[in-house]
């Protein structure tokens, strides 16, 4: 009887819990994070995800040159896209959370922005928490502001995740306006010999994946997420 409590208790050991809070507007933090939560699974992690939805649908592409100029200009002025409220799995307690979106103009992306100021300190105070930021080529700026609004909530850091994209420059920087303005660069006869795809890259997706383990090991065995180098050369190029 004994041992047949000890078999159930041990089974019953709960399993380390991950909650993805993110924000994607053109697919790409969308598609790391899928393959980040892919690692952690494969960890045994539980993994719950929550998207922070605008209230207003924000369109990708934005459909013209002047909007995309427009947005970009908004965006650079930390402008707020007000989001929907969380669902309950907000409230509850996590190992882990990440929290993952784009970088606007130098900064957090708008919905980012709303949610640190609307339920940061309720959501992120006294918790472990891992930034992951998918930008064309300049985020550092972006997570000093994001790690000050962080702590400004009471969380804490554990370490920071960036992915820039992989094209050289000036063609990402090129190639990433026209996407959001609703061009294809990929298939312009001039632009497409130097600029072939938008975004992240397979291998990056698959270092996504790594680091997703990595964290997995790291919670599994209570090693610091601090350890973890996630400045490589392919998250990073
Ligand atoms: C309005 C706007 C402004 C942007 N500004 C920057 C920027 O300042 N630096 C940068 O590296 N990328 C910038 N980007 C590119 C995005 O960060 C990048 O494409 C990212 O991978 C998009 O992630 P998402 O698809 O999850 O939205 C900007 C994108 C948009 C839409």
């Amino acid at each position: 009887m004994a041992e047949r409590k000890k078999i159930q208790s041990a089974s019953q050991k709960k399993n380390k819990q991950v909650l993805l809070i993110y924000y994607s507007f053109s697919g790409q933090t969308g598609v790391l994070i899928n393959r980040l939560a892919a690692g952690l699974k494969e960890q045994g992690i539980e993994v719950f995800f929550e998207k922070l939805r605008p209230v207003k649908h924000l369109r990708f592409p934005v459909g013209s040159i002047l909007r995309t100029y427009l947005m970009m200009f908004a965006t650079f002025f930390r402008k707020r896209v007000p989001i929907r409220e969380l669902s309950a799995k907000c409230s509850r307690e996590y190992d882990l959370v990440i929290l993952a979106g784009p970088t606007w103009s130098y900064n957090p992306s708008g919905p980012i922005l709303s949610f640190l100021d609307r339920d940061g300190k309720y959501v992120l105070k006294d918790r472990k928490v891992l930034p992951l930021i998918s930008c064309r080529g300049y985020w550092k700026q972006h997570w000093w502001g994001l790690r000050r609004k962080l702590l400004q909530c009471g969380a804490q850091i554990a370490n920071i995740m960036a992915f820039s994209h992989p094209n050289p420059e000036p063609w990402r920087t090129i190639g990433v306006f026209f996407k959001i303005a609703g061009r294809s660069p990929e298939r312009s006869s001039f632009l497409s010999k130097y600029y072939t795809r938008f975004g992240h890259s397979n291998e990056q997706m698959e270092e996504a994946y790594r680091f997703g383990k990595e964290i997995g090991q790291s919670l599994e065995s209570s090693t610091p997420l601090e350890t973890i180098n996630f400045q490589t050369e392919l998250a990073l190029p």
